[in-house]
């Protein structure tokens, strides 16, 4: 009977968010639905149609799909997609898909992002979508001579990489600026390296960029008299980071026999065990990447070039360290923050090719690659700060595990 009574109350509340058509990522009790009530709810929220429903159970991809993905293809490969809710980025609330393989993540992120709305949600900004590419020269006789010859023809080149791609030209994009940096003494002997500022729009950028340094390589070659080597792009994305930062009140932290204070000292003791040392670092930001790959694989991104390019900015000082600082305000509030490159698109690649990839850009409700990376940069924040909070205070197992029980 009481059972019965349950189910009745959880329609009815699945029934009038979709006739109100909230928009709101806040949901009570959302890991006590039944499966088919998520997908009921989730198509409510954000108007899915049938075959969009149908790509959700059944995993988007058709076996010609990725027969024209990648090669050798003998089959596809399954994994759990799961609704992150609660999260609230520059004051708008975000449904975030997540496809993971490991228990507890989606529900960490959603406890996290419950704790950041207390004190009003993630902030998150991004810089220009600019990638770098690099462009190799080598057997200079005079590098100085080489690099004063490139910077002089700068505007030239400029003007020749502007137009290899008239689309990414015609949306906004396009080649931005030129940097020389020579190498006197490598093992190959002395080497010039270019960097191709490239403004890739809502593209990672990938294509652009390496199709536009390949095209430079003969006027490079013949402007500086040397012989042009690799011609491809960096994942040091450095010019195209994502900045999330939250406030999250200490009384909100306190739970079981811990104090909203000895919470945050917790985490901001975790966070200063990372920032220390590179052995905790790297576990530190695989929390972190957690989050970040997790929504990078739902939305169809290169998350290998994201993973390489936050791990190579968490050492750009030269020593392996936290990408995310937690501190104590004076108000004695938590508050964090989280910097990285992110190179996401929103078009090209999987993001067009994988149904289930535009599937969960919908869900997202996101228009730019900017606006995709402020809600990844957010994931990793709050992803961060259910691992640290947790190994602060109960301990993973115990606090992993009650999460897990409480999101299935
Ligand atoms: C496990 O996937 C991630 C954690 O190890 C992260 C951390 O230690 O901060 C829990």
């Amino acid at each position: 009977m009481q059972c019965t009574a349950a189910r009745t109350k959880r329609r009815s509340a699945v029934l009038s968010c979709m006739e109100n058509g909230m928009q709101t990522s806040r949901v009570a009790g959302f890991y006590d639905w039944s499966l088919l009530e998520r997908q009921a709810w989730l198509a409510g929220q954000v108007a899915l149609d049938g075959e969009q429903l149908t790509a959700l159970s059944e995993g988007g991809l058709s076996l010609a799909g990725a027969d024209r993905m990648i090669e050798n293809v003998v089959g596809r490969y399954a994994l759990p997609l799961g609704l992150a809710l609660n999260f609230q980025v520059n004051g708008r609330d975000v449904l975030v898909p997540m496809v993971i393989e490991e228990a507890s993540v989606v529900a960490g992120a959603s406890f996290a992002a419950k704790l950041a709305r207390a004190g009003g949600g993630f902030r998150a900004e991004t810089t220009a979508p600019e990638m770098i590419g690099q462009i190799q020269v080598l057997d200079l006789p005079d590098l100085a001579a080489a690099e004063a010859a490139v910077l002089a023809a700068r505007e030239r080149i400029l003007a020749r990489a502007d137009e290899i791609d008239p689309v990414i030209r015609r949306l906004g994009g396009g080649a931005r600026d030129l940097l020389v940096r020579p190498f006197p003494e490598t093992a190959a002997g002395p080497m010039l390296v270019l960097h191709l500022i490239y403004d890739c729009r809502d593209a990672m950028g990938a294509n652009a960029v390496n199709t536009t340094c390949e095209a430079l390589a003969p006027l490079i070659a013949e402007i500086t008299g040397g012989r042009v080597g690799l011609r491809i792009l960096s994942n040091l994305a450095d010019r195209r980071l994502a900045r999330a930062s939250c406030t999250i009140p200490a009384d909100a932290l306190a739970f079981d026999g811990f104090s909203g204070a000895q919470v945050v000292r917790g985490i901001v003791e975790a966070w200063a065990f990372a920032a220390a040392d590179p052995y905790r670092a790297a576990t530190h930001n695989k929390g972190i990447m957690n989050g970040i790959d997790a929504v990078a694989i739902a939305t169809g991104q290169d998350w290998r070039a994201i993973e390489a390019g936050a791990h190579a900015y968490a050492a750009r000082s030269g020593c392996y360290t936290s990408l995310s600082t937690w501190q104590q305000d004076e108000d004695g509030n938590l508050t964090g923050r989280l910097e990285l490159p992110l190179a996401v698109g929103t078009v090209g690649g999987a993001t067009r090719a994988h149904p289930t990839a535009r599937l969960a850009l919908q869900i997202l409700g996101v228009q730019t690659a900017q606006e995709l990376a402020e809600v990844m940069v957010a994931v990793g924040l709050a992803q961060n700060m259910a691992a640290i909070r947790a190994l602060a205070t109960e301990g993973i197992q115990k606090g992993h595990m009650a999460l897990h029980s409480r999101g299935r």
